[in-house]
């Protein structure tokens, strides 16, 4: 099974940003995930178009920008200028999510949607159709370090199993590390966002070799139901 490597910049040092974007990318990551925070959607607040211009003038792989925001509609023209490949919204937060994502779309950026833990993945049946990528929530999204939700194991294999899903690019975002990244890939993922457990070694070529070759790995860690 093949999967790509998204490092989370929440995890890395802001006042380095140049150097720490350089690391991931000379040890090998596929994407750069960028989380974008409000302070409503979530308790936390992080940054938004401005930064990420500046950080897609130097960064040479795809940015993937994940919106935990109230109203995500007035960030994505913003974003597209900025050079954002792709964009994640929250069902949680989109009422209208098929414009939305129509708008990504339409601006040249590939559209995802991401649920929260407690979001059942039957919200997803109509909007399958409309989307490049989900991206499932494994922690209560807002912060970095924070411990794997276990059920998310079987939303994957659940969604993995939908009408429509069948090559769909499965994100998969929060505690992924060593120890959980195998089963997630077993299960469907087939991008894995990392934030605490690259950014939070020294050495993040390393940690990102370790992840990927733990992610090649078959058996399920035990005790770690599929
Ligand atoms: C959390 C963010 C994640 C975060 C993951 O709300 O969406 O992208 O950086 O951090 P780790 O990998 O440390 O759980
Ligand atoms: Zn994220």
């Amino acid at each position: 099974m093949t999967f790509r490597l998204a490092p989370s910049l929440l995890s890395a040092d802001f006042a380095r940003l140049d150097r720490e974007i350089a690391e991931v990318e000379a040890g090998g990551a596929d994407l750069l995930h960028l989380d974008v925070m409000d302070g409503r959607f979530v308790p936390n607040l992080t940054f938004g178009p401005p930064v990420i211009a500046a950080l897609a003038r130097f960064s040479t792989v795809p940015l993937d920008a994940h919106l935990m925001v109230a109203d995500a509609d007035p960030l994505l023209s913003p974003l597209a200028e900025a050079g954002v490949a792709r964009v994640a919204v929250h069902v949680e937060a989109s009422p209208h999510l098929h414009r939305t994502l129509s708008t990504i779309r339409d601006l040249g950026m590939a559209p995802g949607v991401a649920l929260n833990p407690s979001t059942p993945i039957s919200l997803l049946e109509e909007a399958l159709a409309w989307v490049d990528f989900v991206l499932v929530m494994s922690v209560n999204p807002g912060f970095g370090g924070q411990r794997f939700i276990p059920e998310t194991l079987s939303k994957i294999t659940r969604l993995r199993a939908m009408p429509g899903a069948g090559d769909l690019d499965i994100s998969v975002d929060g505690g992924v590390g060593p120890d959980t990244i195998a089963p997630l890939v077993q299960a469907g993922a087939t991008t894995l966002v990392a934030g605490s457990s690259v950014f939070g070694r020294t050495d993040r070529r390393a940690a990102l070799a370790e992840l990927r070759a733990s992610g090649a790995e078959n058996p399920a860690p035990q005790g770690v139901q599929t």
